[in-house]
């Protein structure tokens, strides 16, 4: 499709009425009947208007459904608003508990943010099947944080790194006004490598940078600090004679932190005799173990399954990161990364079996903060980590980690005895109920009446159906 835009097109079609112009005109015009400049600068009345005018005229309730999800408090609301752009209502996630978890000892009841049925469920039976089993253990292995100076550079490497070392002190030296609240701390840069990469693109190297930012997430920092390094790198490359020398050209690329953390590394597991997994008569603990195990082997074999062993992994982690203000985006993308760190997508846990001992382990890298951002701002967030008894950066990957183990243990254990649906159905239930519109009372007898048979879809239509009549 020829895509015109503006009125400069608007005027040439008007001066040339031939068919060719025709179609573009209308999408022309469609385009510019559908959008906006400035609308940043409407108020908030002003920017739903302006959607339920272009977007949103069909539905009567648009303004009313928008409205309805306002904080009552109108310093609240503020607050939200200024969270992100452009802001027009809040979107709601459920926020549920999962209690009885044991850490290392300790209790927690854990806070998760999430739209899924079955999830906090399932998290919630883990904690307490283990509970009696010796509870989770969990270990930070590392807390290392990473960024980047990405730069070209057509000289000779040799001069380069000798540049590089010259310049190395300089360039830590002119990031301390950055640094230094993070170093009083005891936080702080740990190295800055430099990386030839030419191998894998033409000219390109990296300032690998290392950090340690302690109880933040650290993202700020590390960018403020990576901009400071290529300010310094460009402008002492620039005056030093490697570049008159060698009319070899450097140029920044770009500096940003990178979510793909595998030095900043958290395991947790879980372990009891193979005889302690039967939960009654009748259950053939070896033959669960044996299933077990083999699902494990499946998603460390074949992607396909991998992504959705992961995905279960992901329900319990994103939960938590929600809930307590992290960045859910940027644990995804760097988690998904170290999965693959082998050459293919495999499983983030794994299962030992020694002298009939079970054993069942995650490690994540998870780059997490529990003070800046969000942490200190949202009222919800804050109350989860108070919850959580204020953890340090590190017990909350200590935390997020039990989460996604708790998760993992339970889908499989569903999917390799009962299968997923049963328990799922019954969760979902609700949802069925309330797409149905199903009142009160028909609520409570269809609860009662799928006790004993099969939750799908069409069987909850089937019988709400039935008894309305
Ligand atoms: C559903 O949200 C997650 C599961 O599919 C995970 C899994 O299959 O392991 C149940």
């Amino acid at each position: 499709m020829n895509r015109i835009f503006g009125q400069q097109h608007v005027n040439i079609i008007f001066e040339n009425p031939s068919k060719q112009y025709i179609y573009p005109l209308i999408v022309a015009l469609y385009i510019m009947s559908k959008t906006i400049q400035g609308f940043s600068r409407l108020s908030k009345t002003e920017k739903i208007e302006w959607l339920c005018t272009h977007y949103l005229n069909k539905n009567p309730n648009a303004k009313a459904i928008l409205s309805q999800y306002w904080n009552a408090d109108e310093e609240v609301q503020r607050l939200h608003d200024e969270f992100i752009e452009n802001t027009i209502s809040n979107y709601y996630l459920p926020l549920g508990i999962a209690p009885n978890f044991i850490i290392n000892d300790t209790p927690y009841a854990i806070p998760m943010a999430i739209e899924e049925s079955s999830v906090v469920a399932a998290a919630s039976k883990a904690a307490k099947f283990w509970m009696t089993r010796g509870g989770f253990k969990a270990e930070v292995l590392g807390t290392v944080k990473v960024g980047h100076v990405h730069f070209t550079y057509d000289g000779d490497p040799d001069e380069l790194l000798f540049f590089f070392e010259e310049i190395k002190s300089k360039l830590i030296k002119e990031a301390k006004p950055i640094t230094k609240k993070m170093e009083d701390r005891g936080g702080g840069i740990l190295d800055i490598v430099l990386k030839n990469k030419t191998k894998a693109l033409e000219n390109y190297y990296q300032l690998h940078c290392t950090f340690e930012t302690l109880d933040a997430m650290g993202a700020n920092f590390i960018n403020s600090c990576l901009e400071q390094f290529a300010e310094t790198l460009q402008r002492e490359f620039d005056h030093h004679d490697i570049s008159k020398e060698y009319e070899g050209k450097l140029t920044v690329i770009m500096s940003i932190l990178s979510n793909y953390v595998p030095e900043c590394l958290v395991e947790a597991s879980v372990s009891c005799h193979i005889s302690e997994l039967a939960e009654g008569p009748g259950f053939d603990a070896q033959l669960f173990v044996t299933k077990f195990e083999q699902a494990v082997q499946i998603a460390q074999v074949e992607p396909h399954r991998a992504v959705t062993h992961n995905k279960g992994i992901m329900n319990g982690v994103d939960a938590v990161i929600i809930a307590t203000g992290n960045d859910f985006r940027a644990v995804e993308a760097g988690i998904h990364a170290y999965a693959a760190r082998k050459g293919s997508y495999r499983s983030l846990t794994q299962v030992t079996l020694d002298d009939d001992q079970f054993t069942f382990s995650i490690k994540l890298p998870l780059a997490l903060g529990t003070v800046g951002g969000l942490t200190n701002l949202h009222p919800l967030v804050k109350l989860n980590l108070e919850i959580l008894g204020n953890p340090s950066a590190e017990e909350l990957m200590q935390i997020v980690a039990v989460a996604g183990l708790a998760q993992n243990f339970g889908a499989i254990k569903s999917l390799t005895t009962t299968g997923i649906q049963k328990g799922h159905m019954k969760m979902h239930l609700m949802n069925i109920l309330n797409q149905v519109g199903a009142d009160d009372t028909e609520k409570y007898q269809a609860i009662n009446h799928f006790k004993t048979s099969k939750v799908t879809h069409s069987a909850v239509e089937d019988y709400v159906e039935s008894i309305r009549k």
